[in-house]
């Protein structure tokens, strides 16, 4: 079957028809998908049929899979490679997955590790009647419509990126010790595009370096509203499969109504350490 490609927008996302991702992925096709991704940061495949194992294959033609990083205490499974994503609760009370709630703020995943994961893949299970649209904002965009002077500030810098996963607001920039944590490039270069990416968000990016709390407060303060962007918004279907390259791009989810459930499933691909734009460059 012929292999399609359809632009979602102008600046982000590309719909693949033609590839079931249940079944292996031959050498040709993976090619396809591969410069299809790094062009368009994110794909979606609609009206796939997965079970768990087929789910964890989905991305072999983009790499090795990756371990969940939240706790298995906070997200209700033990699946090491699937998350659930749910605000449903069994018959017990207790939740069968995690974050299913309510909307969440523009983010990176796992920015917080040393080498985040390269990508995240969402399969849909069940919806609600409406809302929990993701949005996704294209961070090569977002570097490249810095004004001049706010790019010179940036360049070089690095971000502290902190995620407690007890909350979804912005973390506490003191008490760092037991929350998972570490120093990013707030410009990264794409190891395979080679190009420039905003690497930071008001979920998680709790400051920069070289400046005071305040002016670092008042610094990301400027540069939030560059990275929250609705470059392409996805309203999901059953069936839906979207995955998206985390190095350059972030999402966020609106809200939906509390009293629906809503199931998706989430898998990760293993990424390096990331590049800061100034020393690739040089
Ligand atoms: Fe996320």
């Amino acid at each position: 079957m012929t292999v399609e490609i359809i632009p979602c927008s102008e600046t982000m996302a590309a719909e693949i028809r033609g590839v079931d991702l249940a079944q292996p992925i031959d050498d040709a096709t993976a090619e396809i998908l591969l410069q299809a991704w790094y062009e368009h940061v994110l794909l979606l495949f609609r009206d796939q049929h997965m079970n768990n194992q087929q789910l964890k294959n989905s991305a072999a033609w983009l790499g090795e899979r990756s371990q969940i990083a939240m706790p298995v205490d906070r997200r209700g499974d033990d699946d090491i490679e699937i998350q659930k994503v749910s605000n449903i609760l069994d018959d017990a009370g207790k939740p069968v997955g995690a974050l299913g709630d309510g909307e969440m703020w523009f983010h990176h995943d796992n920015s917080f590790t040393e080498a985040p994961d390269k990508a995240t893949w969402l399969y849909v299970v069940e919806l609600p009647s409406s809302g929990g649209n993701t949005m996704f904002g294209n961070c090569y965009e977002a570097y490249d419509a810095l004004p001049p002077d706010l790019k010179k500030e940036v360049e070089g810098r690095k971000v502290l990126q902190v995620y407690d996963f007890t909350v979804r607001e912005k973390p506490a920039r003191e008490d760092l010790e037991n929350i998972p944590h570490c120093w990013q490039p707030a410009v990264v270069q794409h190891p395979v595009t080679g190009r420039h990416a905003l690497y930071l968000d008001r979920l998680m990016t709790a400051a920069i370096d070289g400046c005071s709390a305040a002016e670092s407060d008042e610094l990301l303060a400027q540069l939030f509203p560059y990275i929250e962007r609705v470059d392409y918004e996805h309203e999901w279907r059953l069936g839906d499969y979207v995955i998206w390259d985390n190095r350059c791009s972030v999402h966020a989810r609106r809200n939906f109504p509390a009293d629906e459930r809503r199931l998706l499933k989430r898998g990760k691909v293993e990424g390096d350490r990331l590049l800061a734009a100034n020393a690739a460059a040089a």
